[in-house]
């Protein structure tokens, strides 16, 4: 039962899936932190794995970059496979002043400049949301680990180069962090009566031009990890 982008047979992945937007971090997460990993996507090279963490069976599968991808691939992971909560592990530009390379920041809701929802056909403007529960389990978890999280609004841009300053506009409504896929996946989960959740790591602060060294990358994106894998294993 492949789909036009997963080969994997129903069965195969777990009811929760983190998705990392790299093909190679979601194999990194497959190898140091899974039991039992087994790859069950390889197309495009859209890795993905299922195994066991802390005796649950959770899956990892890549989501590649930007609204459409991750709108491919979440639709066909809770519509075809079973898949109940998503939980995207990414990075982010900080938007929000007191943000810096390495905070974690939760993802409440999600503004976006992408036409995704045009398909709905909507009377109006929808307010792409993160699932309560997987929220507050992913907090929790976090407290539990001592590491400090905001949570808030971000922005999902289909841009990464803007050509225009309009990131002061977003800073000025309260948008803690610029990235380019959550209001997709809230709203497929919306759509499909799933659950969802995103959690990003600051990787670079395009106000300031600070961006993460490999070592701060490498302690925040385990941080963030640490933080998915816990839910994943209590939800
Ligand atoms: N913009 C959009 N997406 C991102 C960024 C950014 O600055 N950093 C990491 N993902």
């Amino acid at each position: 039962m492949a789909t036009p982008h997963i080969e994997a047979e129903k069965g195969d992945f777990a009811r929760t899936v983190l998705m990392p937007g790299d093909s190679l971090r979601a194999k990194f997460i497959a190898e140091n932190y899974l039991g039992d990993a087994r790859q069950v996507n390889g197309v495009r090279g859209m890795l993905g794995y299922t195994g066991l963490y802390k005796g649950e069976k959770v899956s990892v599968m890549a989501s590649g970059m930007g609204v459409p991808s991750i709108g491919i691939y979440s639709y066909e992971l809770f519509r075809f496979y079973d898949v109940e909560n998503i939980v995207r592990i990414g990075t982010a530009g900080a938007v929000d002043e007191r943000l810096s390379v390495g905070d974690v920041v939760i993802a409440m809701s999600a503004a976006t400049n992408s036409n995704y929802a045009a398909q709905y056909r909507l009377p109006g403007t929808p307010a792409p949301t993160a699932d309560f529960s997987l929220l507050m389990t992913a907090y929790q978890a976090a407290e539990l680990l001592g590491k400090r999280v905001y949570v808030g609004s971000v922005l999902t841009s289909d841009t990464f180069y803007d050509d225009a300053d309009s990131l002061r506009e977003w800073q000025k409504i309260g948008i803690l962090a610029i990235e380019m896929e959550c209001a997709a996946l809230y709203l497929n989960a919306a759509r499909l009566g799933k659950k969802a959740l995103t959690i990003c790591t600051i990787s670079d602060c395009p106000f300031t031009g600070e961006s993460a060294s490999s070592e701060t990358r490498q302690t925040a994106f385990r941080d963030m990890m640490q933080i998915g894998l816990d839910m994943a294993a209590g939800v």
